[in-house]
């Protein structure tokens, strides 16, 4: 029991995201874990997945689980609230290890606003899923959720384009009707939006919340390692892995400057 425990504490723990909107969950997973080995991958040759069938998405995320069960993950992280609409059941029922997935915070935020009017930025995936709609459903009496999807977002935040004219352009379209609307919370269902809280936050002004799971998600996976003893034991920072199925020559840089440092990517030919 022993070995198997220490075993456990030395394997990684993957997370994976169509491109690199899962860093925004990575960073809060290796800020409140940073003994913890990571393996992130970027499935840019298919992103974005928000404009996807649900059973596309369902398939590519059964393709990397598959990759990060022969590397002997002892945890996965769905790190994108698309991909967890259309595939976190099917993983769960697949694999023994915990599989952690998103959930736009529409929970806290519903909890937390006092105009009872809470935007909720998503995928068009996201947005058309099941798993959404009964979550919003579920909130539907306290508040009224104004469910904004948002096309074209993710291609600009994935070109490492986080405020161009163009940027703002498209995001203000989406978020003048909420503001119309008298909201007073903002929900980034999608772990890309994050990489544009300035920008939003220029937009909309500073009397609106603006909230993500990002931190949520990290306690969560904390707590269900603690339950099964896989926590690693070591008092050292651990290495985190990148791969990606897209081209590494374009996809380095933006994986790279949105970390915040140089990363080595590699190739994943899936
Ligand atoms: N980051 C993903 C999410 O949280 C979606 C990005 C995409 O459309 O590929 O929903």
């Amino acid at each position: 029991m022993q070995g198997k425990i220490a075993m456990a504490g030395r394997r990684a723990i993957g997370v994976f995201d169509s491109g690199v909107g899962g860093l925004s969950v990575l960073r809060h997973i290796h800020q409140h874990l940073p003994h913890e080995p990571l393996l992130y991958i970027a499935d840019s040759q298919y992103m974005p997945y928000g404009c996807k069938p649900a059973s596309a998405v369902q398939a590519r995320c059964m393709a990397l689980a598959s990759f990060l069960d022969k590397r002997h993950c002892k945890a996965m992280v769905v790190a994108c609230n698309t991909a967890t609409a259309a595939a976190v059941q099917e993983l769960r029922a697949q694999y023994q290890f915990p599989v952690i997935g998103m959930e736009p915070a529409v929970k806290p935020a519903v909890r937390q606003s006092t105009s009872r009017v809470v935007g909720v930025l998503v995928t068009s995936g996201t947005a058309a899923s099941e798993k959404f709609n009964r979550l919003a459903s579920r909130f539907s009496q306290q508040a009224r959720l104004i469910v904004q999807p948002c096309p074209g977002l993710v291609e600009r935040i994935e070109a490492g384009d986080l405020a161009s004219e163009q940027t703002r352009r498209l995001l203000l379209s989406l978020l003048r009707p909420l503001m119309h609307q008298g909201m007073d919370t903002l929900v980034l269902g999608c772990t890309h939006y994050p990489f544009i809280t300035p920008l939003i936050r220029a937009l909309i002004g500073d009397d609106i919340a603006i909230i993500d799971s990002g931190d949520a998600i990290a306690r969560e996976l904390e707590r269900q390692l603690q339950r099964q003893y896989a926590l690693s034991g070591h008092q050292y920072p651990a290495f985190i892995e990148f791969w990606s199925s897209g081209n590494t020559q374009t996809v380095a840089p933006v994986l790279s400057h949105l970390w915040g440092e140089q990363i080595i990517l590699n190739r994943l030919a899936l």
